[in-house]
């Protein structure tokens, strides 16, 4: 499995700052993905002073790995938010995105990165699959999108049809990233790569302390996936699914539009462009992170699936990414903790981030510079409604989150792990609350199975929330 994605291959790289960073900014952004460099933008465009820290390079997490459908028609998303919230969200939460669709595709056009416009489509192949689709439909109906059932798809395989939205949009996300660090330099705003937060303390202004020295901060943003602070508890409010992406070529006619099953294991479709190369893009066969036998073998179904239904294809490149759901359905934008506004987090995209990481950094920059977005209440991750349940007294309270997390929080005590030691000296503890890495035999990774973070064969943290690598035995 190659590590290289098919978008950064190709990237026109945009010009960085060094890991030389500024000692006092208005705010810091960490993570340089499509949330911390949105609202990189937007905050430098409106005169404030930004560092963006980024432990790795630009996009080179998830968004560097994503499909890049910037759909609102997200698959059976709004079963799954009409699963907690009452139907309004639904439409709330459209407004959102469309907010976001809208904002990307003029930025895009400015600064000249392709978008095409394409049908989205959640297409079913069994009764079940149907079910959803139809419900999808409905819910989608009702919130206002002009969406219709196509029971004729152009798919190889025998299916029930699917809902489909159409004019969505489709880019290359490594693109758009440099695109954003150049508007972001432009404004004034520093984005260095290979500087690593660890550490966040004091208020205003913060602390961050990053393996390159400290930044003073009045505000800090945490763009990081899952949150690398503790405080709020995120890591026991959002799980990390991991999803596999291939991408082929010699497929003469791939299917034309943005499609995605309704039933699991999920098959994600849309075709890219590579020089004259009209390329397949299969996406799919997920888990949550650290929790699978074999990697390998998800990867193996994906390919097998493929050949069989599109025998000509011939495989380019194979890559993976991991995304966080949260327990209630609903991205987070907002404080970290109620009451901490120089203390932000976006994250809990569960695949749609090209969208819904722009509504996030919209909600954040908003609310840095006093503007207000009526949608933006259904990110805050301190909702009133979600909190009047749990009583006055845990409301202001960190340990909220862990008390709404209590289910997944018991699932994780079922992973945690004994100190482990190893032939090769590296320990097998994650850094981040002590769950026991598990080897992923497709990317020659050590994965975590409670929270997500993951690390290199040489220990080095390739995924948040852990901030420093896996240790040595000789120096724990
Ligand atoms: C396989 C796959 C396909 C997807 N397809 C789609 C799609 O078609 N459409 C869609 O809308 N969404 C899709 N998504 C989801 C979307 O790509 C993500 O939601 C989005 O990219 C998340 O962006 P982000 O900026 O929040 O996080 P990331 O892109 O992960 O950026 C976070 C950054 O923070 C950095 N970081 C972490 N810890 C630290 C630290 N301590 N110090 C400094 N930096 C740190 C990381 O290195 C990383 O670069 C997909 C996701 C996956 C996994
Ligand atoms: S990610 Fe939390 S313990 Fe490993």
């Amino acid at each position: 499995m190659t590590r290289q994605t098919l978008w950064h291959e190709a990237a026109n790289r945009a010009e960085t700052d060094g890991t030389a960073v500024p000692s006092r900014v208005e705010v810091a952004v960490v993570g340089a993905g499509i949330t911390g460099l949105t609202t990189a933008v937007l905050l430098a465009r409106a005169g404030l002073s930004v560092a963006v820290l980024e432990a790795r390079t630009v996009a080179g997490s998830t968004t560097g790995a994503s499909t890049a459908k910037v759909s609102l028609l997200q698959g059976t998303t709004f079963s799954t938010i009409a699963r907690h919230h009452p139907p309004s969200v639904i439409g709330t939460y459209v407004e959102a995105n469309r907010a976001a669709q809208e904002w990307l595709s003029g930025f895009c056009e400015t600064a000249g990165v392709p978008v095409q416009s394409r049908d989205a489509v959640t297409f079913a192949v069994s009764d079940q699959g149907e079910r959803q689709a139809r419900q999808e439909l409905a819910l989608a109906r009702d919130a206002g999108l002009p969406v219709t059932w196509v029971p004729e798809l152009d798919l190889p395989f025998g299916h029930r049809g699917g809902v489909q939205l159409s004019e969505q949009l489709q880019t290359d996300p490594v693109a758009v990233a440099h695109a954003l660090v150049r508007e972001a330099r432009a404004h004034g705003a520093t984005v260095h790569e290979g500087v690593r937060a660890l550490r966040v303390s004091g208020d205003q202004p913060a602390l961050i302390e990053t393996d390159s020295g400290v930044v003073q901060a009045d505000r800090v943003v945490l763009a990081t996936g899952m949150p690398i602070l503790d405080r709020g508890g995120y890591f026991a409010r959002m799980e990390a699914r991991r999803s596999y992406l291939m991408a082929f070529r010699g497929v003469v006619a791939p299917p034309s539009g943005m499609y995605l099953s309704a039933e699991q294991p999920s098959r994600s479709l849309r075709e890219a462009r590579r020089g004259d190369d009209k390329l397949l893009l299969v996406g799919g066969a997920g888990h949550t992170t650290g929790r699978t036998r074999s990697e390998r073998e998800h990867l193996d179904q994906l390919r097998d699936w493929t050949r069989r239904w599109w025998p000509q294809a011939e495989e380019t490149h194979a890559w993976s990414a991991q995304d966080h759901s949260t327990s209630h359905g609903l991205p987070f934008a907002g404080p970290l903790q109620p009451g901490t506004e120089h203390l932000l987090v976006a994250g809990g995209f569960a695949k749609w981030g090209m969208t819904n990481g722009v509504a996030g950094a919209m909600a954040l920059a908003a609310r840095v510079t006093g503007g207000r977005l009526d949608w933006a209440a259904i990110y805050e991750p301190w909702r009133r409604s979600e909190l009047a349940g749990l009583g006055t007294f845990a409301r202001f309270n960190a340990s909220v989150a862990v008390e709404m997390a209590r289910g997944w929080m018991r699932l994780d005590a079922a992973h945690r792990a004994e100190p482990a030691a190893a032939p090769d000296g590296l320990s097998r503890v994650c850094t981040h609350l002590g769950g026991k890495v598990k080897w992923n035999d497709a990317e020659q990774t050590w994965d975590c199975p409670l929270h997500g973070s993951r690390f290199d064969a040489d220990g080095t943290v390739l995924n948040a929330p852990a901030t420093c690598g896996l240790r040595r035995a000789s120096t724990e």
